[in-house]
């Protein structure tokens, strides 16, 4: 060890700073990040759109197994991206690919998508594991070899792994993901995995005609449109993976008209929804027995984590006293059987993503495990059961 000379890893800008934030603070030489995302959600348009700040100082070639050189163009026309080091390659054969690398000696490398590239040595199809995985493997020993830095971008599938298996995350030194609603405007870039950096940073953005636009403050990004001092709304901190996101959980709560009421769940396990309905009649003293109840969670989110319960439980019980609850506040709790609060993993996690996105007061259960790192400015508030908890806010 003594042998080996460190120094910093050599970064560079890449001309989006949410992007560069994500990656701990620039991309890195020689090093292979991977972008994975649902199909349609930007990724090719985030990677054409670093180009243009990247091409003042750097060779770049991109690689597109998925859109002809003109097609390509065309895009880069509309989001005005231009410049002589772009070099673009219509490729899906990976020893061509290689070649264009070595010939051309570029920075950096964009290979749009790992999907579409085949190497020789397999003898299966484009995208099945073992050509993703040989292809990876290449363009890793590319990467190290040659000092480029290589993205990659992935399309996930509906279970939300790249290219079905997780087989990728462990060999790239960088797995960022790119998500959002495809009918709503914004997107945010988290890192799963940065062997350069945190990957507690999130990275916001906005779809625009003209391309991706940065979001520089996303609390209200992600929260838009949320109700100010409506009853029956409160803000919740989920992980979800390895990663803390922030939810908005809305109760409707009202006198039914039949025998028998209604309650219905968007987003939220209806098993648990229910539970926590018996728990705050029960422990929490609310006469619900005679209401409907409708639950819903904003932005298409679906919640089946316990911490995501205290948030629903004040929901339910500001909506039934018709009592909104404080905007910056956030809630994350488990609720037990008997009332009590029970503590929650990765709670200090959560709690710097809450306080990343503004909000400057947190309920959580007092048992928490572990010593805890409370953020500058969150003002914790902690309770043992859900009387204490709606004594303190509703
Ligand atoms: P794209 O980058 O092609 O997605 P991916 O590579 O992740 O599959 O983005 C496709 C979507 O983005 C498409 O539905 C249209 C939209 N879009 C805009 O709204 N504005 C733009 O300037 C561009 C280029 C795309
Ligand atoms: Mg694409």
């Amino acid at each position: 060890m003594t042998e080996v000379e460190s120094g910093d890893e050599l970064r560079f800008a890449t001309g989006m700073s949410e992007l560069d934030r994500v990656l701990g603070g620039g991309a890195v030489k020689g090093s292979l990040v991977l972008l994975g995302g649902a199909p349609g959600i930007g990724k090719s348009t985030l990677m054409l759109q670093i180009c243009q700040q990247m091409c003042k100082t750097c060779k770049i070639l991109y690689v597109s197994g998925e859109e002809s050189a003109r097609q390509i163009k065309l895009r880069a026309e509309r989001l005005n991206v231009s410049g002589d080091n772009l070099y673009l390659l219509a490729e899906t054969d990976l020893d061509r690919v290689q070649e264009a690398v070595h010939q051309l000696q570029p920075d950096v490398l964009i290979v749009d998508s790992i999907q579409t590239l085949y190497s020789g040595e397999q003898t299966t199809s484009p995208g099945s594991v073992g050509q993703v995985k040989e292809c990876t493997m290449t363009l890793m020993q590319l990467a190290k070899g040659e000092g480029l830095t290589v993205f990659v971008i992935g399309h996930i599938n509906k279970e939300g792994s790249i290219a079905g298996p997780k087989v990728l995350e462990h060999m790239v030194d960088c797995v960022l993901y790119f998500e959002g609603e495809q009918q709503m405007s914004y997107r945010i870039l988290r890192a799963a995995k940065n062997r350069f950096g945190a990957t507690n940073e999130i990275g916001v953005f906005e779809m625009q005609d003209g391309g991706l636009i940065e979001v520089p403050n996303p609390s209200e990004a992600l929260l838009e449109g949320r109700p100010v001092n409506a009853p029956g709304s409160c803000v919740t901190c989920v992980m979800e993976g390895a990663r803390p996101v922030l939810a908005e959980v809305q109760a409707l709560v009202v006198p039914s008209n039949f025998g028998n009421p209604r309650r219905t769940s968007n987003g939220f396990d209806y098993n648990r929804a229910m539970l926590v309905l018996a728990v705050l009649e029960k422990r929490g003293g609310l006469l619900l027995g005679n209401c409907d109840a409708y639950i819903n969670v904003i932005g298409g989110l679906s919640l089946d984590e316990p911490a995501a319960d205290l948030a629903l439980m004040i929901a339910l019980a500001s909506s039934f006293r018709d009592k909104p609850v404080p905007g910056d506040l956030v809630a994350v709790g488990e609720v037990g059987l008997t009332g009590e609060l029970r503590s929650v993993n990765c709670l200090g996690q959560r709690l710097s993503e809450v306080r990343r996105l503004g909000f400057t007061k947190c309920i959580v259960p007092s048992r928490s495990s572990g010593k805890l790192i409370v953020p500058e400015g969150l003002e914790l508030i902690r309770v043992d059961n859900i009387r204490q908890a709606l004594a303190a806010i509703v």
